[in-house]
């Protein structure tokens, strides 16, 4: 199955592809905990990357589609993915299309999470995340057991250097922008399906199985 998540920043995309990865066992490739982890580790990508991803802008599409290209010759992407943030705009998009026509595939389902701006802001203060394991938590709605600190690898949390408000509202301009446009361009090919992300996490996962199937 390979899937494709949709949605404004903070919609809860991450949230609900690490969920659908365990159930569905298949992997979740999110390009921003890829790019996140590279500027833990401080290489070249992850230093170019960062000068974008501060500003609340994209990457450009020239770093990223390789990245994405590379990571599916993984041998755990043979029964699929669910992407978290790619693609992101039209040409990444058509990108992966011609990358999928080539091996006679295609995407399955892109599912939108749909939530208003106005929720946003609000649930990115209240993220924490970390960046060794991208494990992501909320201070209100997913408190760590021990405070700071990750419950998966035990390194600390952060509040991410992107989602202090100015750089959230930016990132949903962006959004906005080039990225929405990917739902029409997924209506086109019947593969679109919205789930209302404003509902609890446990609920937006039901209506994801819903649709998937059990
Ligand atoms: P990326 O990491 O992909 O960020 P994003 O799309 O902006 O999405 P987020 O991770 O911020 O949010 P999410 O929708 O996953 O929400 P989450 O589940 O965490 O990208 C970051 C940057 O990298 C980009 O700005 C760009 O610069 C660059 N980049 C990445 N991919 C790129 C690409 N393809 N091309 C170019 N550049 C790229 O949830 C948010 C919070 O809300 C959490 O705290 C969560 O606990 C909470 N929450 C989730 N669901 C609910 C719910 N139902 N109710 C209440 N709270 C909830």
């Amino acid at each position: 199955m390979k899937i494709i998540m949709l949605g404004a920043p903070g919609a809860g995309k991450g949230t609900q592809a690490k969920r659908i990865a365990d159930k569905y066992h298949i992997p979740h490739i999110s390009t921003g905990d890829i790019f996140r982890a590279n500027i833990k580790n401080e290489t070249e990508l992850g230093k170019k990357a960062k000068t974008y991803m501060d500003q609340g802008l994209l990457v450009p599409d020239e770093l990223t589609v390789d990245l994405v290209m590379d990571r599916f010759k993984n041998p755990d992407c043979a029964n699929g993915y669910v992407l978290d943030g790619f693609p992101r705009t039209i040409p990444q998009a058509e990108s992966l299309d011609a990358a999928l026509a080539e091996l006679d595939q295609k995407i399955d389902y892109a599912i939108n999470v749909d939530v208003p701006d106005e929720n946003i802001v609000n649930r990115m203060s209240g993220r924490r995340a970390c960046l060794s394991c991208g494990a992501t938590y909320h201070t209100v709605y997913i408190p760590t057991k021990v405070e700071g600190i990750c419950d998966r690898c035990g390194d600390k949390i952060v509040l991410r250097d992107d989602d202090t408000p100015d750089t959230v509202n930016k990132r949903l301009n962006v959004y906005h922008e080039q990225t929405q446009p990917l739902i029409d361009y997924y209506t086109a090919k019947n593969v679109l399906v919205d789930v209302d992300g404003t509902k609890d996490m446990a609920e937006v996962f039901d209506a994801i199985v819903e649709i998937l199937g059990a």
